[in-house]
């Protein structure tokens, strides 16, 4: 169902409260982008807490970035020019969410990719989530750094930084991020029991064939490795 304007803008701020409830960030960290219909955008402003978000704070913008609706003072996010990437290198992207899940971020501060399919659910929904080249944080090294990736992922962990997912509406993109942070915190207990096992080739492929059926969307590869190069 087809959420009016201002639906919307609430959503977008539920979640906002939610990725606080959940301790995704901290201070003013994490930003949110909705691609609207008539191809403008709306994102969270710059420094603010997604506690204390409310509908009214929203920015709406251009694709070029440039305001055309804003309460006085509240400018969109610094981290927008990576928020419009994912737009610009994925037509089925309607949403953005960059949030700091702290165990997903563990992995990304460690430089380790969460590139084991060992959970049914995980292979199924997001398969392997590489971890993207440092960048500087508003600067266009984090759009560079991230769009080799975006053909293949909806959800990264960008080095040092956080977890970036994608999605066709800003709850698919939240879920993602959800099932990368629950993935991030069953992989470090299993690695804390021994290491996980991985799920066999030929199982893998058959969870693979299963994604339309339980209407999986989105780019998710069915086996790929990270581990060798970036460690
Ligand atoms: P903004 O407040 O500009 O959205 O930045 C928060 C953040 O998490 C930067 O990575």
């Amino acid at each position: 169902m087809e959420l009016s304007y201002s639906a919307l803008r609430e959503q977008i701020c539920d979640i906002c409260h939610k990725m606080w409830q959940l301790g995704w960030v901290a201070a003013n960290d994490g930003n949110i982008s909705v691609k609207l219909e008539d191809g403008t955008f709306l994102a969270t402003p710059t420094g603010i807490s997604k506690s204390f978000i409310t509908p009214e704070k929203l920015v709406r913008i251009d694709q070029e970035g440039k305001v055309l609706e804003a309460m006085e003072g509240y400018r969109p996010s610094s981290e927008i020019k990576m928020h419009m990437r994912c737009y610009e290198e994925r037509e089925d992207v309607g949403a953005v969410l960059h949030a700091h899940p702290p165990v997903a971020t563990g992995y990304a501060v460690a430089n380790i990719p969460l590139d084991e399919y060992s959970m049914i659910e995980t292979v199924l929904t997001l398969g392997s989530i590489p971890v993207t080249p440092y960048g500087t944080p508003s600067t266009y090294e984090v759009p560079d750094a991230i769009a080799p990736y975006l053909g293949e992922h909806d959800a990264l962990l960008l080095q040092n930084h956080g977890a970036l997912t994608v999605g066709a509406d800003v709850v698919t993109a939240y879920y993602r991020m959800e099932t990368l942070e629950l993935f991030a915190k069953i992989s470090l207990n299993a690695h804390l029991l021994g290491g996980a096992k991985e799920i066999s080739r030929e199982n893998i492929d058959r969870l693979i064939s299963m994604r339309q059926g339980y209407g999986v969307t989105g780019r998710h590869p069915g086996y790929k490795k990270y581990s060798d190069e970036t460690l």
